[in-house]
């Protein structure tokens, strides 16, 4: 069974910290949110315990786990070689939504970095996931607490949606900001790399560490033959049980083309979801309309983007078409998933 608490923020907190604390350090499975989405968390350093997370999840053993810290000294326990670039980013970025790739030191099992030499490593900065880490006294391996394949959960009731029956507790606090995964820059060769965007951006970590790399699969196809070095971002993920595909080009021409493709498939009996800004959300002939905010608004995106993915199976949807949304900021991290989400499945018009 799967124990539910809800975080109260007050003083009867202190009890859910030293239950969860006690399955930590006996090996089990606690869903905590944190500043980007909940993360499924187990003791890093216990391979029997990360073990059950690639179980829980049905996640593929060679997609290597983020380790969770709660002190920036910690990042030399985990690594040997805590670079000048490391120690740049971490006086930056941390507590936040940054993980870095370094040069892991022995401790750190093959299991949890898929037999990786190096360890993914993260100082989150939301107050559950930061206490926790401490409170239990282990460096919390986490990935998203999603079934594998499916949208990250970024509300409680999409953890126990998923979640529920398979790991010991779930800490419900829906205070989740963010919306995206964090950012993931490789520092472990020469010239910085981003693997995977998220709500710190290329110019940020450019201001900080200079020249920085974006990965060529972040925005590719790997249909193309470009292999993303994160191995999590070569798999199909952050999908519905609906079909995704997005629309994009001039704003008239997509709203038009997906009233059409819309029409062609009600036709057929299906029901059609359209996923749209503020602006164009009026214009629309579906069996729902989920308005993501204005188009303006790259933040408020990301942080309805998995929830709004997930609400199409809620209604029983089997087509989504998504408008395509700005790519400036925290956007890229939004098209990234939003792309991964419709398998590359693109119209341009
Ligand atoms: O915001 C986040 O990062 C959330 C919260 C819970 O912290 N966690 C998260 O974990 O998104 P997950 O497992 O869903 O994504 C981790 C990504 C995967 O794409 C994985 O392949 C990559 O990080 N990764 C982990 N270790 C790596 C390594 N040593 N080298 C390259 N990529 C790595
Ligand atoms: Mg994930």
């Amino acid at each position: 069974d799967t124990v539910i608490k809800k975080i109260m923020h007050d003083d009867s907190d202190d009890e859910i910290y030293e239950q969860a604390a006690e399955i930590l350090k006996n090996g089990g499975l606690v869903a905590f949110p944190t500043e980007t989405v909940y993360g499924l968390g187990a003791d890093a350093l216990d391979e029997k315990a990360s073990a059950k997370i690639y179980a829980a999840k049905g996640r593929p053993s060679d997609n290597p786990l983020i380790v969770h810290i709660a002190d920036k000294k910690d990042l030399e326990v985990l690594s040997c070689d805590v670079n000048d670039m490391a120690v740049k980013a971490a006086e930056a970025f941390w507590p936040g939504p940054l993980t870095m790739i370094l040069k892991k030191k022995d401790i750190v099992p093959d299991s949890i970095t898929g037999g990786l030499g190096t360890v993914a490593i993260r100082m989150p900065s939301h107050p559950v996931a930061a206490r926790l880490i401490k409170t239990s006294g282990v460096y919390i391996a986490a990935p998203s607490a999603n079934i594998s394949g499916k949208p990250s959960p970024t509300k409680a009731e999409h953890v126990i949606h998923d979640m529920n029956g398979r790991i010991n507790m779930i800490i419900a606090d829906d205070t989740v900001d963010i919306g995206v995964e964090s950012t993931i820059v490789d520092l472990s060769e020469d010239v910085p790399t981003i693997l995977r965007p998220g709500f710190i951006t290329k110019k940020q970590l450019e201001d900080v560490l200079g020249e920085v790399k974006v990965d060529p699969a972040v925005m590719g196809n790997v249909a193309d033959g470009i292999v993303p070095k994160a191995p999590g971002m070569k798999y199909k993920h952050y999908s519905p049980d609906a079909n995704v595909v997005i629309v994009t080009g001039d704003s008239d021409k997509v709203v038009g083309k997906i009233n059409e493709l819309c029409e062609l498939r009600r036709k057929e009996g299906k029901r059609v979801g359209v996923m749209t800004v503020s602006e164009d959300a009026g214009c629309y002939n579906a069996d729902k309309v989920v308005d993501m905010g204005s188009r303006c608004d790259e933040a408020l995106a990301a942080k309805n983007l998995f929830a709004a993915l997930r609400s199409f199976d809620e209604d029983g949807i089997q087509y989504v078409y998504s408008e395509s949304f700005p790519t400036d900021n925290v956007g890229q991290a939004v098209m990234n998933r939003l792309i991964k989400a419709a398998g590359h499945t693109i119209i341009r018009v």
